[in-house]
């Protein structure tokens, strides 16, 4: 049985993140930074997202083993939800809308109803699956500034 669940990020996590950080397929699908971070940006990165007071980190687990990590960061009255499954073994299996589910399942506890995110408009695989899990289609926005990532769509839960 494939059991996925989500858990809150521990300081032991930091070796998934120097693989999934590293992968240059994982970052051609989101932010398109594809210089390879060294070991002490690692550890400032991992220390930003475990210590942070306002966002949450979860990781996604499949029978136990750490597969991805999707999180929730306050942005005025929305949330912004991300979410990676790091391996590729994983991907299309239907278990990235599974941990969404989870994640939105969390948010009712908490009393968040205003969930966006943004990806990238070419990247189909994770729109159908944000699809899914109830996202719709809002806008464009555009960074023109930013020659990694010049557009995504924004999609609100
Ligand atoms: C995006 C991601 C979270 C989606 O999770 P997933 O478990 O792989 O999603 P699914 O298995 O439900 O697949 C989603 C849909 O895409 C389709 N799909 C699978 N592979 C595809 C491909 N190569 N191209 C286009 N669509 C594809 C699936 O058929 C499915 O649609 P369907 O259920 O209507 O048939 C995961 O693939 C991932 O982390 N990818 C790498 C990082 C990334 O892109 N993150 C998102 C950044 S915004």
């Amino acid at each position: 049985m494939q059991n996925i669940k989500i858990r809150k990020i521990q300081n032991t996590d930091k070796k998934y993140f120097a693989k999934w950080w590293r992968d240059k397929d994982l970052a051609r699908l989101t932010s398109g930074v594809l210089k390879t971070i060294n070991d002490k940006e690692l550890e400032t990165y991992f220390l930003n997202i475990l210590e942070s007071k306002k966002d949450y980190h979860f990781i996604i687990t499949l029978n136990n083993r750490a597969i991805g990590h999707i999180s929730l960061s306050k942005k005025r009255i929305w949330y912004e939800t991300q979410i990676i499954i790091g391996d590729k073994k994983y991907w299309g299996k239907g278990y990235g809308p599974k941990a969404i589910k989870l994640l939105i399942n969390y948010t009712h506890k908490l009393k968040i109803s205003k969930i966006f995110l943004e990806v990238r408009p070419d990247n189909t695989r994770a729109i159908r699956s944000y699809k899914k899990c109830g996202f719709k289609r809002k806008r464009i926005i555009k960074y023109p500034k930013n020659k990694h990532l010049s557009e995504t769509l924004r999609m609100e839960l």
